[in-house]
């Protein structure tokens, strides 16, 4: 046995390689496997701690190096670099030789939440309530098998006033649970490169909200323009969810009848899949549409726009396929890279990273617009999962995959404000609509199915993208889900106070009472749609969401953290629909400030903060309440 003496003398020379530093107002101490993290913010109250280099190795021998405000090298070569920057601290891992991974965790403590980073499979909010584990942080069709949807921005923020901000070029696998996040860093599909970088920003504010500010502009591009002011008034109405793929001019005169009949007003009829002969062909088939051009004159005469279905793949059994093979994706042998997408298992799909083949689309649809008076385009898919497995593609090897998704939103963007896509990828600044995926037509369950419309909407906001496009009213009543009369109902309610209403299956699909309640709400939201165009013309200079988390107008109150069946329109509309099927109450939060109840406008105001429990919501009725004042 050693005499304690000496023991001693051993723990103070390991203490003695222990290094601390302080840049900002962040915290760095060395142990011997991991760097010991604490951000304060300006009260000196730490609002994040962290474990950073848990993949370094040993870190017994620690030294100071020279780059940035404080720099830490390990024996194994690898350098942690911490710098301020505004109300931020960057934190840089590099390595003299390229390194295969690095991984930093951060704490989440009790009563502490997290939201951002985008579109996910089951949408949370917050997101620490569903574990995710080392998912590629890439755009994907979650209705496959990722757990991220196509609309994502490396971005953190959490109820304690700390937000993360990672560089797009890192190669980021995330992962959540109720105790910790992580990034970690690795070169590994679906990925490129021989260097796994990680760089990020930690910043922290005294509140959520005014560090949130500071983040947008620092991390988040605002909208340059805003969408089309009709589609913030009336309802889409879109062929999909209602006939899939059995349309034709028959079929999309009779619904615009249909719609005419039934008084429901339109900003315009979408056609959408199926109206070409051959997938990629880009032409009216001329057998289920004889005349295009009259149909589309037709529906003009009648009061409709026409929007058509757009996707970038042509089916390796069309016409096109062969036609024009210079503007697909090519493999790294230079042949045409063969994808497998929902409606083809071997397709060519248009390389937007190609200037040729973004010339050739825009003169494509273009010539669509001319010659059958088409207005404009629903464009769909973009996600990095449509890539063939060995493509090359004109984009930074380390902005690959999502380079991809974002040049796909550049081809379409000429098309202006009037067009959706289902895609963002630093393309925040983009002036048109940003659809949430298919949604399917069930109450709740480990899909994308109605509870987690509010849910996306809020974190489509959060992360930048304000001009929301909500999934068809009902879903899309896929393998056999059809939405009843009562989730048709409540799925349009939720529906009302978002900046656009797209139908597909209709009231009249349903009863007299369904149109009736459904007329009622297409009006509501009408009424209202002056106050969403003004809140999406303010997003252009604040980059704030048209649709808010409650947590907006008190960014302290803890009860509005976890909120996820709420939200606000502006700072003063707060909607509070039914979520749950065979409900007819609801408990509703009103956070601070004095608010009239418009289902009851004769009842004296409510003092909030407070409940309230059980507020009877039939059928018919939607709770929602104006903020006279704060
Ligand atoms: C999520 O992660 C937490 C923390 O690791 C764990 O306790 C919990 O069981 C996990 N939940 C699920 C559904 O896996
Ligand atoms: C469209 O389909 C319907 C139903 O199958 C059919 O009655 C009609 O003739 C078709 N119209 C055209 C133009 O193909």
């Amino acid at each position: 046995m050693l005499p304690w003496v000496f023991l001693l003398s051993l723990a103070t020379s390991i203490s003695a390689q222990r290094l601390s530093g302080q840049v900002g107002s962040a915290f760095f101490t060395t142990t011997n496997d991991h760097v010991a993290f604490r951000i304060d913010n300006e009260a000196g109250e730490m609002v994040l701690g962290g474990t950073l280099g848990l993949l370094v190795g040993d870190m017994s021998t620690a030294m100071e190096c020279s780059d940035g405000d404080l720099c830490f090298s390990f024996a194994n070569g690898q350098r942690l670099i911490a710098t301020a920057e505004d109300h931020c601290v960057r934190i840089d891992w590099e390595d003299d030789t390229p390194a295969d991974e690095y991984k930093d965790c951060f704490q989440i403590e009790n009563g502490n939440h997290w939201y951002g980073g985008g579109g996910q499979r089951y949408q949370p909010w917050p997101i620490e309530k569903r574990n995710v584990t080392n998912a590629p942080f890439v755009a994907q069709d979650m209705l496959g098998m990722g757990e991220y949807g196509g609309v994502l921005e490396e971005y953190w923020l959490s109820t304690r006033g700390a937000s993360l901000h990672v560089d797009k070029q890192v190669p980021l696998f995330f992962s959540i649970d109720t105790s910790t996040l992580c990034f970690q860093a690795r070169v590994a599909f679906p990925f490129r490169g021989d260097e796994a970088r990680l760089g990020y920003f930690v910043c922290s504010g005294t509140d959520m909200l005014a560090l949130h500010n500071a983040n947008i502009d620092k991390f988040l591009p605002k909208p340059s323009g805003i969408p089309d002011e009709l589609m913030f008034r009336y309802p889409i109405w879109s062929t999909w969810a209602r006939y899939k793929t059995v349309i034709n001019q028959t079929i999309v005169m009779q619904f615009s009848q249909e719609i005419l009949d039934n008084e429901y007003p339109n900003s315009q009829l979408e056609i959408d899949d199926k109206w070409e002969p051959c997938y990629g062909d880009y032409y009216f088939d001329p057998v289920k549409f004889p005349d295009p051009a009259t149909m589309v004159q037709e529906l003009k005469d009648a009061g409709f726009r026409v929007t058509l279905w757009i996707h970038p793949f042509s089916n390796n059994w069309c016409d096109s396929f062969d036609e024009h093979p210079q503007y697909f994706i090519k493999d790294s042998a230079g042949d045409v890279g063969l994808t497998t997408w929902w409606a083809g298992i071997l397709a060519g799909t248009l390389d937007p990273t190609n200037p040729a083949t973004v010339q050739w689309f825009f003169d494509t649809l273009n010539a669509l617009r001319d010659t059958v008076g088409i207005d404009n385009f629903k464009f769909d898919a973009g996600e990095t999962n449509w890539l063939p497995l060995d493509f090359v593609i004109d984009v930074e090897e380390s902005l690959i995959p999502d380079g991809y998704t974002k040049a796909y939103v550049e081809m379409v963007a000429p098309f202006g404000p009037m067009l959706e896509v289902r895609v963002g990828r630093a393309t925040q600044e983009k002036p048109f609509w940003v659809r949430m995926i298919d949604k399917n037509s069930v109450w709740t369950g480990d899909i994308a199915g109605f509870d987690t419309l509010i849910p996306t909407l809020l974190q489509f906001g959060l992360i930048g993208y304000p001009f929301v496009l909500p999934d068809m009213v009902g879903g899309n009543a896929y393998s056999g889900d059809e939405a009843d009369k009562e989730l048709f109902i409540r799925w349009l309610q939720v529906n009302v106070f978002m900046p656009t209403i797209q139908f597909s299956l209709t009231p009249w699909d349903y009863d007299e009472e369904t149109i009736e309640i459904c007329r009622q709400m297409v009006e509501l939201h009408a009424t209202y749609a002056d106050t969403m165009i003004a809140l999406a013309r303010e997003a252009t200079t604040t980059g704030h969401p048209i649709n808010r988390p409650l947590w907006w107008v008190d960014p302290t109150d803890p009860e509005t953290f976890t909120i996820d069946s709420e939200f606000l329109l502006g700072d003063d509309i707060l909607v509070a629909p039914v979520v749950e099927q065979g409900k007819v109450t609801r408990d509703i939060y009103l956070p601070v400030g004095q608010w009239q109840d418009e289902a009851d406008p004769e009842h004296p105001t409510y003092s909030g903060p407070m409940w309230l429990t059980d507020y009877p919501a039939p059928l018919n009725v939607l709770p929602y309440f104006t903020r006279m004042s704060p």
